[in-house]
């Protein structure tokens, strides 16, 4: 088994591992992805377990130890699974997240401190600039954010957009439909679902990084819009029941 890469925007690249067994029988991709800049950003540390290849398939990149930055949206194991295995391959690499993430949990699981950026705050990488947006709760936990890199008009959206199957890196195809025929157990729905998906469509993103299934260029503000709009109908449905 081994890690795909590819370019998926200028500099910045998606580490995929596809995965057979889990949601089978088409199976599901755990996509990490990489902003090459002065100071790179892993977005994703994937799970602990499959560090040594996710590892391996970074440095196919760029030495590990120029790592400087690791973000992820939210605590889970393929979000942020191997953070201790990344911060020891790389010695100046530290994290960062929002407040919520870092006070409740990355200050007591991580073994080097977080920065912690609140909502809205942009980080200089030098040569690329990428915005924290706390999305409580979208997909889910509610420590849950995304990242923009505004010179790419890069959306790294975590799990919205989840797809099965092992598909192209980046895809101009349609991408709501197989979102939303997607199991969709993940997506925690509330009332402020819609309301924040709809804000990040007002960012008028040109590619959507999806942590699993096939990135997309394209109009993403259209595609992030028609997905708000899905999640606000699923609740109306719910509270009809
Ligand atoms: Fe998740
Ligand atoms: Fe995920």
């Amino acid at each position: 088994m081994q890690a795909s890469v590819d370019e998926i925007s200028d500099g910045i690249y998606r580490i995929s591992m596809f995965l057979p067994h889990v949601q089978p029988p088409i199976g599901f991709t755990f996509n990490q992805f990489l902003v090459l800049a002065d100071e790179p950003l892993l977005f994703h540390c994937g799970h602990r377990k499959l560090f040594p290849l996710v590892s391996a398939a970074v440095a196919r990149i760029l030495p590990l130890e120029r790592l400087r930055w690791i973000s992820f949206g939210h605590l889970e194991a393929d979000e942020c699974g191997a953070m201790n295995e990344w911060l020891a391959a790389s010695p100046r690499a530290q994290i960062v997240h929002g407040v919520v993430g870092a006070r409740v949990s990355i200050d007591d699981m991580a073994d080097r401190p977080a920065r912690v950026l609140p909502d809205g705050t942009v980080l200089e990488l030098g040569g690329r600039r990428v915005r924290f947006i706390d999305t409580p709760h979208v997909p889910h936990g509610w420590d849950a954010g995304v990242i923009y890199e505004e010179e790419t008009a890069t959306l790294f959206c975590s799990d919205l957009f989840a797809h099965g199957g092992n598909g192209p890196a980046i895809t101009a195809s349609d991408i709501l439909a197989p979102a939303i025929a997607a199991p969709g157990a993940a997506m925690s729905l509330t009332p402020n679902t819609a309301p924040l998906i709809h804000r990040l469509s007002k960012l008028a993103p040109r590619t959507l990084a999806v942590m699993h299934g096939s990135s997309f260029t394209g109009d993403a503000g259209a595609a992030l819009a028609g997905l708000a709009d899905h999640y606000a109908s699923c609740l109306r449905s719910a509270l009809r029941e």
